[in-house]
């Protein structure tokens, strides 16, 4: 009788002490900055077998989409994407249908030249979130909303992050600012696009990457035409006090149950990402500013809150005066609009622009990026320069 107790014991030790030890030694690793980053950017994660020079696989029409490399200011080479408007492929079909396929030099092809040479072109700058690459899941359906409000006019540029797809390098905090800048001034120097016809569009992570670009921009005195937010969040340390971080980070889900195990984990990030500290940086630094944060309330990854916290700290570093938190709160309500069983909206203009959440009640992490009101966002967001625009 006690021997079986006994055995049962030492079979329940193994059973749960086993994966419990290799978890905490696998955890104290964590100190070592490639498994951080192979948890925050989940860039090999498994994504269906495609060739990322044949974008039509994903759903684009024939040669409307280039595939093509930019050279980070480090010397690395990422793979990007050019997004032709569809109105706009449909106008030269024939002579874009006749170009060669895969990796382009692309400042020779049509496409280009349709980008470069309108001086009604707009670009709308991706960044993407952390998993998969650059044609991934929702993203196709992505990038054909947010040029959906003017199918003529509105080019997107989608590349991949070092390590992600077919860029090279492997991943890193600074690394993605580096890329996010060097993409930036692909646009500005060799597309020609002015600042002012660009609109950047980040999505959870990529709402980091977005918001630290806008930063390093406005530190320049460089003005874009705006930037929308979409599942964005404070920063990583705050995401991992939440169960739901299981989603964004997977590898940390069991940590949740082990506060000094997670504060532990917490306090060796390298890669935390301050998007709350750098949306008021950008603010600060901005002669103008156009900033959409969007938001999912179902989201079962990145929690409404942190949406919450950007727009407070957002709107707080305008104030002029100490805006207590009570005073936040009335104005907050008083300027919000309920879209019924929708969401709501709140806009707080200010003198240099102006800084608008939008809530949607549905559309989880990923599914709300095929929505429209990208579009409307994108188009706002170019209004706020031009109110002809589109009109
Ligand atoms: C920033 O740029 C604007 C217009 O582009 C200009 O009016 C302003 O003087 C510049 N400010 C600084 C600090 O360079
Ligand atoms: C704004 O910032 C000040 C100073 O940090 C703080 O005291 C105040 O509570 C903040 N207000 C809001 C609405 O966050």
């Amino acid at each position: 009788m006690r021997s079986a107790l006994r055995s049962t014991l030492v079979g329940l030790l193994v059973a749960v002490g086993g994966p419990m030890l290799m978890y905490v030694g696998f955890i104290s690793l964590l100190g070592v900055s490639s498994f951080e980053a192979r948890m925050i950017y989940q860039h090999r994660a498994t994504v269906d077998a495609r060739d990322l020079n044949v974008p039509e696989q994903v759903g684009y029409s024939h040669r409307q989409v280039i595939p093509f490399n930019i050279a980070t200011l480090d010397g690395l080479k990422l793979h990007a994407w050019h997004i032709l408007p569809i109105g706009l492929y449909y106008k030269h079909i024939a002579d874009l249908q006749n170009g060669e396929g895969g990796l382009q030099d692309i400042e020779q092809t049509l496409n280009f030249r349709l980008l470069r040479d309108d001086q009604e072109a707009r670009l709308v700058l991706h960044c993407h979130g952390s998993r998969g690459d650059l044609g991934w899941s929702w993203r196709p359906d992505n990038h054909r909303a947010l040029a959906a409000a003017a199918p003529d006019k509105i080019h997107v540029l989608a590349f991949d992050y070092r390590g992600f797809g077919l860029s090279e390098g492997s991943p890193t905090e600074t690394g993605l600012q580096t890329d996010a800048l060097s993409v930036f001034k692909w646009a500005t120097d060799v597309a020609k696009i002015p600042p002012e016809r660009i609109a950047i569009f980040g999505q959870s992570l990529g709402a980091g990457v977005a918001i630290s670009l806008a930063r390093e921009l406005a530190l320049r005195n460089i003005s874009v035409a705006g930037i929308i937010t979409e599942g964005g969040f404070t920063d990583v340390p705050t995401l991992c006090t939440t169960y739901r971080v299981a989603g964004f980070l997977p590898v940390a889900m069991p940590l949740v149950k082990f506060p000094v195990l997670m504060n532990y984990f917490v306090s060796r990030l390298i890669n935390t990402w301050e998007n709350k500290g750098r949306l008021v940086d950008y603010i600060q630094a901005s002669e103008r500013y156009h900033i959409q944060l969007i938001h999912a309330e179902d989201d079962p990854i990145v929690p409404l809150s942190h949406c919450d916290e950007l727009f407070r700290h957002a709107v707080n570093a305008t104030a002029s005066n100490q805006l207590g938190l009570e005073k936040f709160d009335r104005e907050k309500t008083a300027s919000k609009t309920e879209l019924g069983q929708v969401g709501f909206i709140t806009e707080w203009t200010t003198p240099k622009g102006l800084i608008r959440q939008e809530v949607f009640r549905f559309g989880l992490h990923d599914k709300i990026l095929s929505f429209p009101l990208n579009g409307l966002a994108v188009l706002r967001a170019f209004q706020s320069v031009d109110p002809s625009f589109a009109a």
